[in-house]
């Protein structure tokens, strides 16, 4: 699939350098405990050992959140066509991956009628193998937005037909990487691109005992280090940094009060980092931490009360027995 974008290609892969390197900039010298834009976690090294955190028994989330697609698929596609059975012409996947979640979901609405799929993902590999990954399936189109979740929704609602409905797929818990207010926010920036009727399915994973989210996210057999060091090791092969990777251990806490994981990369030892491409030189003390990403962790009713303040009706929720993560359809009021 040939991703859109807007400029030559090497144009755009400059603009991204140059935002890369201005936000590891921006958050390694700010005053106040140093942090990473978790976005930055997924290239293709990163979105590889993500699909391999899926894989382990620890982390339960994704195979969740596969269940219940799977096993919903079809009161999904009629809850979100309802009241007028109308034609879920577009899918839209924020931060799709390889696509895998969509199949159950897609093929149920191709059997209807001819279905577009449009996945957004900051990983150019993650759309080349959603080509692989769903390709087989007949009547569906594909076509990949490569960028942020936003842009590549504009674009995808910007082409459709009258009449035609959109469904918007935000998975997993990537909602749970936004602060509670953010991801409020959010909800309220997909709206505002949302016709009444369209859909949203929003996976939210749920609040569970905190020794089981700690395993989750600080597995044995350290994917999930990995995961979280790459993204050290992205700014040493992009913008020629001299992080000492052993140096950097992996730090996931439970915070009670704001229930979310919170993950860290720890310098050990201190180290004078030069990152020569962003232009800056920055020294970590021993011990010193960089935030990289929290998950928010949800009650059940937590997103309907979100959704509900941006101009959505909750149509059907779906909640997992075995790991508690859900599946909550809102449609556009
Ligand atoms: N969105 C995923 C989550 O919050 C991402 C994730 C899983 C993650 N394990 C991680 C991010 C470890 C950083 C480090 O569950």
């Amino acid at each position: 699939m040939a991703p859109r974008i807007p400029a030559p290609a090497r144009t755009a892969r400059a603009r991204a350098q140059a935002a890369f390197a201005a936000d590891v900039r921006c958050g390694l010298l700010r005053e106040g405990p140093k942090e990473l834009p978790s976005k930055y976690l997924y290239d293709a090294m990163g979105s590889a050992l993500f699909e391999a955190i899926s894989l382990l028994p620890e982390y339960g989330l994704t195979r969740a959140d596969e269940r219940l697609l799977r096993r919903h698929a079809g009161e999904i596609a009629a809850l979100a066509a309802s009241p007028a059975r109308a034609r879920i012409g577009r899918v839209v996947e924020l931060g799709s991956g390889t696509g895998k979640k969509a199949r159950w979901l897609l093929e149920e609405l191709c059997r209807r009628h001819s279905t577009s799929y449009f996945p957004i993902d900051v990983s150019r590999a993650a759309l080349a193998a959603c080509r692989a990954e769903l390709g087989d399936i007949p009547a569906l189109r594909i076509t990949g937005c490569l960028g942020e979740y936003l842009d590549g929704l504009r674009e995808a609602a910007a082409g459709r037909g009258s009449g035609e409905r959109m469904l918007v797929l935000f998975l997993g818990s990537t909602i749970g990487n936004f602060d509670r207010a953010g991801g409020t926010r959010f909800l309220g920036d997909v709206r505002r691109i949302f016709e009444p009727g369209d859909g949203l399915l929003l996976g939210t994973d749920l609040e569970k005992p905190e020794a089981q989210l700690l395993r989750g996210y600080d597995d044995p057999l350290g994917i999930t280090a990995a995961f979280n060091r790459n993204l050290l090791a992205r700014i040493n092969r992009e913008l020629g940094a001299n992080f000492d990777l052993r140096n950097y251990e992996h730090v996931a806490r439970y915070n009670q009060a704001e229930r979310r994981i919170e993950m860290y990369l720890r310098a050990e030892r201190e180290q004078t980092v030069r990152i020569p491409k962003a232009g800056f030189s920055v020294t970590l003390r021993a011990g010193e931490t960089i935030w990289t990403e929290s998950s928010h962790k949800y009650a059940p009713e937590e997103p309907r009360r979100m959704a509900e303040q941006c101009g959505f009706r909750q149509a059907a929720q779906w909640i997992d027995a075995e790991w508690s993560f859900a599946e909550t359809l809102l449609l556009a009021s």
